[in-house]
């Protein structure tokens, strides 16, 4: 494994829940963006395990769902000679970091949140602190390393701006502790939707599984799943506001094949929803096909799995440990 700590100047970080399987989601608003640009920065990748934990799992489930979470990363292209992937509970400084700075995020900017407020109305029965206090511990694990970039999805903005308003509240009190990151939202494929209700973010967790697509559905699952995908009225293949179901379906045409949507458009004009969604199916069983062999391939290997998480784990804490003991430094905390 590379030494890629600080060799670059900038760094790159961001996080995946590990949830049910990668959809077509997640791969073009985050880890499509990882793989491409891993090379150029100091990059951080990791298995946000703690944040998964604001719903209830069995701890069997959830162990292994985190494996296979890291087995479909390496099979998406995530390259331990390049980059650092870990499981975020491997670096304890984070929670650490997190008590310190719940105390500079204020109760009323978390209950604004748009995903604790979507959360909670759905898990009315278990509304705990930590669905609260998640966006705080987002924001340890892009500040401890010192991240300049964030590549995410639509649906993790305002988190990333919470994240630069605690950390320009702390460098405010006691200097620049923290680089303010920025975020990285790709220009097309950042919201990718639900093929059943296409005004509705793609998501790990819809029930109707004809819904998403997952990077180890086979290639008749995904043609199925595009052939049902719901549609607009009319017939032309065009991205327009008042079509969304198209519109859906051209954003991920033109991502996976790396066309414009303007050739997109031309390319289709005149041929139907239904060869258009037939080919939509076949561009993205064709991009998934190689990536799934490689999951079974790395899932079979727990041992590589743990050596490079461990490894990549021991290097994320050198640096978060300099960050944190930076930080309890200037608030005052005794350090021998
Ligand atoms: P998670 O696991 O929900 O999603 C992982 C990444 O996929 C993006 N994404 C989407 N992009 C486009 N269209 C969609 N339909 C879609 N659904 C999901 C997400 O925006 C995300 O980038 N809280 C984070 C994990 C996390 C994190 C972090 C991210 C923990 N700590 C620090 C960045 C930095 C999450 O739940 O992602």
């Amino acid at each position: 494994m590379a030494d890629i700590i600080e060799q670059k100047p900038k760094t790159m970080l961001t996080g995946f829940q590990p949830t049910g399987v990668i959809t077509l989601g997640n791969y073009l608003g985050a880890v499509q963006n990882c793989v491409k640009y891993q090379k150029d920065y100091n990059s951080i990748f990791f298995i946000a395990d703690l944040h998964s934990l604001t719903v209830r799992r069995e701890a069997a489930e959830l162990r292994q769902a985190s494996m296979s979470f890291y087995a479909q990363l390496l099979a998406c292209g995530i390259n331990p000679a390049d980059a650092l992937l870990f499981f975020q509970s491997h670096v304890p400084e984070v929670s650490e970091l997190q008590w310190i700075l719940n105390c500079y995020a204020y109760v009323g900017e978390m209950t604004r949140m748009t995903q604790f407020k979507d959360k909670s109305a759905k898990h009315q029965d278990n509304i705990n602190m930590g669905l609260l206090d998640y966006p705080v511990l987002m924001a340890c694990d892009i500040l401890i390393y010192q991240s300049d970039l964030v590549p995410v999805g639509v649906d993790q903005k305002q988190h990333l701006e919470l994240t630069r308003n605690i950390a320009e509240r702390f460098n405010n009190l006691y200097g620049d502790v923290f680089k303010v990151p920025e975020p990285y939202i790709a220009p097309a494929g950042a919201k990718i939707f639900s093929l059943q209700e296409p005004t509705a973010k793609m998501s790990k967790s819809d029930p109707d599984e004809n819904a998403t697509i997952s990077i180890i559905d086979d290639e008749p699952t995904i043609l199925r799943k595009f052939k049902r995908a719901v549609t607009d009225s009319g017939n032309e293949i065009v991205m327009r506001e008042d079509k969304p179901g198209i519109s859906n379906l051209i954003t991920i045409y033109s991502c996976v094949t790396g066309k414009s949507v303007a050739d997109v458009e031309k390319e289709f004009a005149g041929s139907g929803y239904g060869n258009f969604k037939i080919a939509v199916g076949e561009a993205v069983a064709a991009k998934f096909a190689p990536i799934r062999s490689e999951v079974a391939k790395y899932l079979a290997d727990k041992a590589y799995i743990q050596q490079v998480a461990k490894e990549s784990a021991d290097k994320a804490r050198y640096i978060a440990m300099k960050t944190l003991r930076k930080v309890q430094k200037k608030i005052g905390l005794v350090q021998f």
